[in-house]
């Protein structure tokens, strides 16, 4: 499949996804299950897998979307914009921010440190897709989907420059043919 300029293949399937989707949601069910947490699905990228996610979690919760932004193509630009628009008191609360994918962990670390400030009872973190350098830095998070080398992926909620976003399926990045 061609999305601008990049050529990708298919990685994981929908089939695949919504199974790995449903056993998070499952730990989350027995982790959370005297609790009432809220879930902060962290936005653009996250959409897709927040909505599969929450029609499995069966404990009561609150779901408040909030949006950063770190990328540009297909790096990290280093630079995050704060955390805008939890609308929800989140003092005292139990917060799981609800992540598409851990790459840097830059994104993680500064929303877990916002919420730390406001005063939540916990935080943890779900990601459906954890990459390499996050695991190096030794980022921590609680419920994690599959782990990833560096390859760059996109459909089910992750973009290629706004791209792509709509797939069902989980794409990666073709490798080129050697020159
Ligand atoms: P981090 O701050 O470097 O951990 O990056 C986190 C954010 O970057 C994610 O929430 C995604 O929106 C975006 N991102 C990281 N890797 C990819 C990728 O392979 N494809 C699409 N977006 C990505």
């Amino acid at each position: 499949m061609k999305v601008q300029d990049l050529d990708f293949k298919k990685f994981i399937s929908a089939p695949a996804l919504s199974e790995k989707v449903r056993a998070l949601a499952q730990k989350i069910n027995q982790d959370y299950k005297d609790k009432t947490p809220v879930f902060l699905p962290i936005l653009n990228g996250s959409f897709m897998f927040a909505s599969d996610l929450l029609k499995e979690v069966k404990v009561p919760c609150r779901v408040s979307f909030v949006k950063t932004s770190s990328y540009s193509g297909t790096s990290s630009t280093g630079q995050l914009k704060t955390l805008i628009g939890h609308d929800e008191s989140l003092f005292n609360q139990h917060i799981i921010i609800v992540e598409d994918i851990v790459d840097t962990g830059l994104t993680l670390e500064k929303i877990i440190e916002e919420l730390r400030g406001l005063g939540a009872k916990s935080v943890e973190a779900v990601t459906l897709l954890r990459k390499k350098p996050a695991r190096e830095k030794k980022i921590d998070v609680k419920y994690v989907g599959f782990e990833l080398d560096e390859e760059f992926v996109l459909g089910y909620g992750l973009d290629y420059d706004g791209l792509g976003r709509n797939h069902k399926d989980l794409y990666k990045l073709a490798e080129k043919a050697p020159a």
